[in-house]
């Protein structure tokens, strides 16, 4: 170890996701662990602007594997975009003694931790975000509680739209990417799924899917959209005015965000916020934690930044053959 971390910060960016208390909690107990004060920066980059601070130990960060939110607030910060904000953010790492600071969020927040550690504050990121969209990592904390969510709302849809033999159009979280509707389309057995990633045609992704689904004998289907493809209400209107039929709208929105996180969550974010801290007393701040091939990583934040992560198209695939390959909808 080169030099000495004393006291680090730990806070949560950006929209909440399960699982980022679950990180709170490791990282304040790999560093009390290890002898480092740990203190909780509240309302995200805001939070640092205007000093907005509690004192973690290990009882204060009890009982929160099983919460969803975070405890230390998020915001997404207007003013830490510029200059000035960032001064003041500097101003507080100073005044606290931090020797490094733990930004827990997505690419959003990743970008902020970049401009602080240019002005010489060292910074890790854990990935946390619902829509799986962080390039460095092939996944972040909150997506496998977001899909389950999502997929259990669906399951309750589908017993109704199934007795009355309707067709419905859900709209899943994902502004920029179709990791969760893609997922969530493929567990339930979606007729259909449109993604940001591959918006294609819509007669031959949407309608045809129907009406074939129709032809095999099917009297109810299940569009899946996540938010960046559409409005469901658009695609509602678009079935419609094309097949004669009135499909259902439901927006499952942040519900997606919130609840208990899963087993798969909770472990992995114990996991990242446990290298989170090893990397500042291991002397290799200035990244971002991820999992590749199973295992953890950490990749240079200007790096990690450049990192693209794609909709992987074979999983699209299997999606369509489960459609008309290998049975519908069951
Ligand atoms: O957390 C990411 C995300 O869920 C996006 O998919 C969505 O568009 C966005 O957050 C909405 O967040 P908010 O309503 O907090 O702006």
């Amino acid at each position: 170890m080169d030099k000495k971390v004393r006291r680090i910060g730990v806070l949560t960016s950006g929209g909440d996701a399960p699982g980022m208390n679950a990180a709170v909690r490791a990282v304040a107990r790999t560093a009390l662990a290890n002898g480092i004060e740990c203190i909780g920066i509240r309302r995200g980059w805001q939070g640092l602007i205007n000093c907005d601070f509690i004192q973690l130990t290990r009882a204060s960060v009890g009982h929160l594997l099983s919460r969803g939110g975070t405890i230390l607030y998020t915001a997404r910060s207007t003013e830490f975009m510029t200059e000035e904000g960032r001064q003041k953010a500097v101003t507080t790492c100073k005044m606290l003694g931090l020797d490094g600071v733990v930004a827990i969020g997505g690419d959003g927040t990743f970008r902020g931790a970049l401009e602080l550690s240019r002005l010489g504050i060292p910074v890790v990121g854990v990935p946390a975000t619902i829509d799986n969209d962080v390039g460095c990592t092939n996944y972040t904390i909150g997506f496998d509680s977001a899909c389950n969510t999502a997929i259990e709302c669906i399951d309750k849809l589908r017993d109704t739209m199934q007795s009355h033999e309707r067709c419905s159009v859900v709209e899943v979280m994902g502004r920029n990417a179709g990791f969760l509707a893609l997922y969530v389309g493929t567990a339930v057995g979606a007729t259909a799924v449109l993604v940001p990633e591959h918006m294609g045609d819509f007669e031959k992704n949407v309608i045809e899917r129907i009406r074939g689904a129709k032809l095999a004998g099917y009297t109810h289907f299940m569009v899946v959209v996540a938010e960046g493809a559409g409005h469901a209400t658009d695609i509602g209107k678009k079935i419609q005015d094309t097949l004669g039929i009135k499909p259902t709208i439901t927006v499952i929105g942040h519900i997606q965000r919130g609840g208990a996180p899963t087993g798969r969550d909770r472990e992995t974010a114990t996991r990242m916020g446990y290298h989170a801290v090893m990397a500042f007393i291991e002397d290799r701040g200035n990244c971002i934690i991820g999992t590749q091939e199973g295992g953890i990583v950490e990749i240079p934040i200007e790096e990690a930044l450049t990192m693209k992560k794609h909709l992987q198209m074979d999983r699209y695939k299997i999606m369509e053959i489960m459609q008309f390959g290998g049975g519908h909808d069951e």
